[in-house]
């Protein structure tokens, strides 16, 4: 029986380390990063040698970095409490020589004051522009590389990466300049997802679901991530990015990738990643007329969500009023291989959606010949298999039952399963199972450089043709399901967009 860290994980706390933060300043640090150090600790998963170097351009004093820190708990105890009180701050620019300097200063203090041993975990939060950077300055003043005492050196990658293929190229030949590829943990926080690393569980520890997860059986695939917020107080970065490169270049492949590979031989870090890479690689490539035709993409305008009066994309902070970014993709993708030729693959996320829905349909072929009269099945829908990610994490299928009475009237209903009450125990959000396997060591839920050349290789062709007269941005009122034209791209096949059912 495979003993993978995907298998089976026993409580345990990771070795002695200095976690070192670029960006310490930063929205991603208050908002993700410390507080799921804060959980990790108050629920006894930090080693006591454990400290926290934050680095940042922002004037700030070990005192205001720790105060910062302290806020980030999750109200779990005074764990977190005790351990901020040793947590170090280096204040300077990210490529100045002074800056290593000081954190090596600090590091060296640290090590002395804390036991940490020499190990080492640099995460880069900071902004994309400066992870290379920082990475090169990292190796220059001999951080990058592993103590002869055995000690260990890595470094945790944020998103986004790269802008496109050569960017993530250009980005990730600097990075293996300065570090080795296992020492490189890429993040995309829907792997840390419960529901998302349960979609290898539902596929691989249950006989049933395997032999019909083909083209013989599934008629079409439909992954939506879809949100109810609109850009917040991002609207800056998101001007840089749109849906595409913010959610399908990442979240949307890791999920379509996992749903979709072969089975893998083992449940480990290198089967599970070599599979994911060879089924992104069966993905068709558009020609650029292709890639207009098989997409959509849509910005938002003013609407209604929850009763509640919001503004249009180009109205929100930080956003150019004549804005062409997107805010709402939809792809039909097509996996060129043996087990799914012939299935389209629809792909759909936007901001300011009807609803915060993240799921995976695979909906099957109908019955071949259906005896019942008409309107006895008119209500009959083919069946479908929903893998709910979020909220409310479920698997639910969708099939035909009779009403009861002296008609045979069949019905669609549906047969669920849900985690939050059929499993008590609690799991760590995404980030702070992230921050935990990189801590341990554990790269499996972590994104390899093919990956992401793939994943770039996919929506490039998108990228380029939206660029040229042509690639349109049609535009939908927030609290929709997105733009009119979107069902169009299902419509031409008899197909349709599901309406979740939440
Ligand atoms: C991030 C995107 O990667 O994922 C955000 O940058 C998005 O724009 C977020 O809101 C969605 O994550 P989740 O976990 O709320 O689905």
């Amino acid at each position: 029986m495979s003993t993978s860290p995907v298998a089976t994980r026993v409580a345990r706390t990771p070795p002695p380390l200095v976690l070192v933060i670029f960006g310490a300043s930063g929205d991603l640090t208050g908002r993700k990063i410390l507080p799921a150090l804060a959980q990790l600790a108050n629920r006894g998963r930090l080693n006591e040698r454990f400290c926290v170097v934050g680095v940042a351009r922002t004037g700030w004093s070990d005192d205001d970095f720790r105060q910062v820190a302290l806020k980030a708990d999750d109200g779990g105890g005074g764990a977190w409490a005790e351990m901020v009180k040793s947590f170090r701050y280096v204040s300077g620019e990210y490529a100045a020589t002074e800056t290593f300097d000081a954190l090596r200063r600090v590091l060296a203090e640290v090590d002395q004051a804390r036991g940490t041993s020499g190990n080492r975990v640099y995460y880069l939060a900071t902004v994309p522009e400066m992870f290379g950077a920082v990475a090169e300055a990292l190796a220059k003043e001999g951080c990058n590389r592993p103590g002869e005492g055995g000690e260990f050196v890595r470094l945790v990658v944020e998103k986004p990466f790269g802008r496109d293929l050569d960017s993530a190229l250009e980005l990730d030949a600097q990075l293996h300049r300065a570090f080795d590829e296992d020492q490189i943990f890429r993040i995309d926080h829907y792997l840390g997802k419960e529901t998302v690393q349960n979609v290898l569980a539902l596929r691989f520890a249950n006989a049933i679901f395997e032999p019909i997860w083909n083209r013989r059986y599934v008629e079409q695939v439909q992954i939506t991530v879809a949100e109810s917020i609109g850009v917040e107080h991002r609207g800056g970065f998101y001007e840089t990015a749109g849906a595409l490169r913010d959610i399908v270049q990442n979240h949307v492949m890791q999920v379509l990738a996992l749903t979709m590979m072969e089975p893998p031989t083992r449940m480990d870090a290198a089967h599970i990643r070599d599979e994911k890479v060879k089924l992104l690689k069966s993905i068709d490539i558009p020609s650029p007329d292709e890639a207009v035709d098989r997409s959509v993409r849509g910005q938002y305008v003013a609407g209604v969500i929850d009763q509640q009066p919001v503004v249009g994309y180009r109205e929100e902070e930080g956003v150019d009023p004549n804005s062409e970014v997107e805010t709402y993709v939809a792809l039909r993708l097509s996996v060129d291989n043996w087990r799914w030729a012939g299935v389209p693959v629809y792909v759909r996320t936007g901001k300011r959606l009807a609803a915060r829905v993240t799921e995976v349909a695979l909906q099957f072929h109908e019955v071949p010949f259906l005896a019942f009269e008409g309107a006895l099945s008119r209500e009959l829908r083919p069946n479908v298999l929903v893998l709910r990610i979020q909220p409310h994490e479920r698997i639910s299928l969708h099939f035909g039952a009779k009403v009861p009475g002296e008609d045979f009237r069949v019905q669609s209903v549906s047969m669920d399963f849900g985690y939050e009450q059929a499993i008590a125990e609690m799991g760590m959000d995404g980030y702070t199972r992230l921050l935990f396997d990189a801590m341990i060591g554990d790269p499996t839920l972590f994104i390899r450089t093919d990956e992401v050349e793939q994943a770039w290789r996919i929506v490039d062709p998108y990228l380029e043709a939206w660029s040229e007269p042509g690639g349109g941005l049609h535009f939908y009122q927030a609290g929709t399901w997105g733009p009119h034209i979107a069902d169009l791209l299902l419509q031409r096949s008899g197909d349709a967009w599901r309406v979740p059912v939440l």
